[in-house]
């Protein structure tokens, strides 16, 4: 293997040596294969991709400072698969096999689990697709579920900062009874064109009203938004949003800070009330926002003056990756030592 540049990797996706398989036939899951074939032999008439019947997770395991390697919460990772999958009518992948394949896929990679000082990590892809050809709009009877490993670089290369954000008015990533609480890559690709726009004007990320009535906060981008203030902690309820594991976590832990949290629809206007607010995901953990512009009222919502991330955001942010990464007590049974 030629030496790697841990501190320099990006998100994107790098060859490892293996990944892992296992097939839904004839009503039931097969034994889990271990392959070293990026591709996959796929009927070109494949529900999956004509009717987007497919899901996915993202996870990642942390090398730590004790030299183990840990998986943060994979359980709900599996159970809101299972909910994905409930929602478009695939067959659930049981938490154990997937806790099982989780393991064994990271085990068989261990080389290309990057060092702890780099703030490399290995992301772990899960992915569900249903393979059965045909040309009728009905769910698959054959799936595949796969789990592919790849070295992503720190999420924050110059440090723990703050972003811009863009209220998108002409573009909804979900409906309110849509798919946007599931895991489906339907979501993602009604989210590109206003990802794009938002990047070409120069900010970070899109953030989304919901799409009925255009009065309350759902997401930022690929992210779940939080608002800090009175020493609470506030979240939207939404049925249009994915529910993050790292939002559930970070509500745990303001609790445990003694902060009130709520979950609850977030009017657009509450915004100017708030003291900080972030976008949390597995990716970044907490993206602190610097601000949000309305590009059709001209108004800009500013949580910080100075382009820095604010205290609570901060504290958050350092207890959730010294939990993922051993260094603190992991006092909610969040974590999982694989290797
Ligand atoms: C649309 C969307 N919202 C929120 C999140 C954050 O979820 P999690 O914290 O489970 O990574 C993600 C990333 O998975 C996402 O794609």
């Amino acid at each position: 293997m030629e030496k790697m540049d841990w501190k320099n990797l990006s998100f994107g996706y790098i060859k490892t040596d293996y990944n892992v398989r296992c097939y839904f036939r004839d009503g039931r899951w097969g034994e889990i294969e271990t392959c070293s074939e990026e591709t996959i032999p796929l009927h070109m008439a494949a529900v999956c991709l004509h009717y987007g019947q497919e899901a996915f997770e993202g996870m990642k395991a942390y090398r730590c400072p004790d030299g183990h390697v840990r998986v943060f919460r994979t359980e709900e990772n599996a159970a809101r698969l299972q909910s994905t999958s409930r929602g478009i009518v695939m067959p659930e992948v049981p938490t154990e096999l997937f806790n099982e394949m989780i393991d064994r896929v990271i085990r068989l990679n261990e080389r290309w689990i990057p060092p702890y000082e780099s703030g490399a990590t290995l992301y772990i892809r899960p992915l569900l697709i249903g393979t059965s050809a045909q040309v009728g709009v009905h769910p698959s009877r054959e799936y595949l579920f796969m789990i592919f490993v790849t070295p992503v670089g720190p999420y924050f290369k110059g440090g723990f900062a703050t972003n811009p954000y863009v209220i998108t008015r002409d573009y909804d990533r979900s409906a309110p009874l849509g798919t946007g609480c599931y895991k489906v890559g339907g979501n993602y690709a009604a989210s590109l064109k206003a990802n794009q726009w938002a990047h070409e004007q120069g900010y970070s990320c899109e953030f989304y009203l919901d799409a009925k009535e255009k009065k309350y906060i759902d997401e930022c981008g690929a992210a779940n938004f939080f608002g800090i203030k009175d020493n609470t902690y506030v979240t939207p309820l939404s049925t249009s949003i994915l529910p993050s594991v790292t939002n559930k976590s970070l509500m745990q832990l303001a609790e445990d800070l003694g902060m009130k949290v709520e979950r609850r629809q977030i009017p657009l206007e509450e915004l100017d009330t708030f003291e900080e607010a972030g976008a949390c995901g597995t990716a970044a953990v907490i993206s602190p926002i610097e601000r949000i512009d309305d590009p059709e009222t001209g108004k800009s919502y500013v949580f910080s003056k100075d382009g820095k991330p604010g205290p609570i955001s901060t504290k958050l942010f350092n207890k959730l990756i010294a939990i993922q990464y051993g260094i603190e007590p992991d006092t909610h049974g969040w974590t999982r030592i694989v290797l």
